[in-house]
């Protein structure tokens, strides 16, 4: 079983690349912030929760993260991978992954992150707020969820880097390019 996981700030790509991995590889896509926005559109209890979290770009508490990742555990068996797109955020979050996993005899092989400058992070999130209609994607929420990125989920880096599991792409070319990166580096660490 692959765990790979599809590391950046908010805009670097890891949707747009996540679900073309996981198409060419035939792994399990998973992103957080996609299930949680599905539990909002349904009013749930769980996205009554975590409405307010997300519409401020802030992010959800750990206890209610690791509740999905259960379920999403549960759930998904038989596979040959999983990609995770915006899990895990914060170093509790990561060392609880890794105890799962090492539970059931598994673990984290690779961590990819896409490398974007803010600029072009914002550039990016403020064009697609204007198609989709992200409630978070405003100018000032869109520097507040950096903000949390370069404070929460930054750290990670040094945590994984000293696993040896780290590994950096440019996502400032064409996405096509980023995708081709991406493999090569799939292709080393599962050969
Ligand atoms: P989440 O849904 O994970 O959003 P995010 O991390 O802010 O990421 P984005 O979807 O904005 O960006 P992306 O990197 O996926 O880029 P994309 O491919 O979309 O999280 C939302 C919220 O949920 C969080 O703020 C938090 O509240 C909560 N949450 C989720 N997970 C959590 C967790 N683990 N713990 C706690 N809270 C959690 O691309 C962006 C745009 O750029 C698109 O328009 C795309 O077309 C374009 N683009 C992509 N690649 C390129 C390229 N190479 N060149 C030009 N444009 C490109």
């Amino acid at each position: 079983m692959f765990h790979l996981i599809l590391f950046g700030p908010p805009g670097a790509g890891k949707g747009t690349q996540s679900k073309n991995i996981a198409r060419k590889y035939g792994y399990i896509h998973i992103s957080t912030g996609d299930i949680l926005r599905a539990e909002i559109r349904a009013q749930s209890e769980l996205g009554k929760r975590v409405r307010a979290f997300m519409d401020q770009g802030e992010l959800v508490p750990d206890e209610v993260l690791l509740g999905v990742l259960r379920e999403v555990m549960d759930r998904e068996k038989d596979v040959n991978g999983f990609v995770w797109d915006g899990f895990p955020r914060t170093l509790v979050q990561a060392e609880a992954f890794d105890q799962v996993l090492a539970a059931r005899g598994e673990k984290v092989n690779l961590v990819l992150a896409l490398e974007v400058e803010l600029h072009e992070l914002v550039r990016r999130l403020v064009n697609r707020g204007k198609e989709d209609r992200r409630v978070d994607d405003t100018e000032d929420i869109i520097l507040q969820r950096q903000r949390i990125y370069r404070d929460m989920t930054q750290p990670l880096i040094a945590f994984y880097r000293e696993q040896g599991k780290f590994v950096s792409v440019s996502g400032i070319q064409p996405i096509e390019k980023v995708f081709d990166d991406i493999c090569r580096n799939i292709d080393l660490y599962t050969q």
